[in-house]
């Protein structure tokens, strides 16, 4: 099975759980609509990537770490979507949840998709209790406050937020747990991970950001210009598209010399390289390469 499988695969165990006899029927659907299909599946891939670096011993630990992970990106989705956060009326080309299902049923998918992010690793990673425990402690890092998403997205309701403070916390906290989770799953030294996960997790802001004031709707699946017209921070609008490009390019190249010496570094390197790529829209990528 290829890692693309081995997610789709993790992510259908853990959303059937949600949908046992006796699940209230909408909830359970909504689930299901905020999971699948997915999208770029890009902090799982990275999770399953750096396990396997670290010579994934334990595939169903690494599994249900990138589920869980998937699980709490799909969670911040929905609930960043929501009228009282970005109000948008569109996720991953079709209505977002609040707009399919209604508010009520949209706070509660998001707060049963942060929950069944840990009830899935509790069973996946339950023969190894060590590792468990490290699993558990990272995700809820990632998910709350100081420095995960809750921290965030709570940063826009402050006067004011630098740009990197504000992205570190809403986005690279989870890619961060990923490297992470993926060296604690197979049972590695989880901290030298840290440093490539918020590397790539800013650098993949910034690719959002470009996205943002640089694309169409059609091409990204959900409404663009809007850091713009909510006045969110958006590494594009505050360096420029040159400034932003150039930003995005050293934090590539400095998240792959971070890479902690282990026996899959080097295919590790070329796997990284190769998502980087698939950040940008094409445009991008275009001027990019002129
Ligand atoms: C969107 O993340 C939110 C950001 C933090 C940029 P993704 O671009 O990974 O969303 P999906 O999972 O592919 O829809
Ligand atoms: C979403 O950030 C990130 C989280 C939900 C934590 P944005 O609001 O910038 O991302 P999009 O554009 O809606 O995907
Ligand atoms: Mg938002
Ligand atoms: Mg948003």
């Amino acid at each position: 099975m290829d890692d693309g499988q081995r997610i789709e695969r993790a992510l259908d165990v853990a959303v059937a759980h949600a949908e046992a006899p006796g699940a209230p029927p909408l909830l359970a659907e909504a689930i299901r609509y905020a999971v699948f299909p997915g999208g770029h599946r890009i902090r799982p891939r990275l999770c399953l990537a750096v396990a396997r670096a670290c010579g994934d011993d334990d595939p169903v630990a690494a599994d249900s770490a990138a589920a869980a992970i998937e699980l709490l990106h799909c969670a911040s989705l929905v609930h960043d979507d929501l009228p009282c956060f970005d109000d948008a009326p569109m996720r991953r080309q079709k209505p977002s949840v609040h707009r399919a299902f209604g508010e009520p049923i949209a706070l509660l998918t998001g707060d049963a998709l942060i929950v069944l992010a840990f009830e899935t690793l509790a069973r996946g990673a339950a023969r190894v209790p060590t590792r468990l425990a490290a699993l558990v402690g990272l995700m809820a890092r990632a998910a709350g406050s100081p420095n995960g998403i809750c921290a965030g997205q709570a940063w826009e309701s402050e006067p004011s937020v630098g740009l990197s403070a504000y992205q570190q916390a809403k986005t690279g906290a989870l890619f961060a747990a990923a490297t992470v989770a993926g060296a604690a799953a197979a049972g590695a030294e989880p901290m030298p991970w840290r440093l490539l996960g918020e590397y790539l997790g800013e650098a993949y802001q910034v690719a959002d950001d470009l996205r943002d004031v640089a694309c169409r709707q059609e091409e990204v699946g959900k409404p663009v210009g809007r850091d713009a017209t909510l006045g969110r921070p958006n590494a594009a609008a505050l360096l420029g598209m040159e400034g932003a490009l150039h930003r995005l390019a050293d934090l590539a190249r400095e998240a792959v010399a971070v890479i902690p010496d282990c026996r899959g570094a080097e295919r590790l390197r070329e796997e990284i390289q190769a998502q980087t790529r698939l950040f940008l829209p094409a445009r991008v990528t275009a001027e990019l390469a002129a």
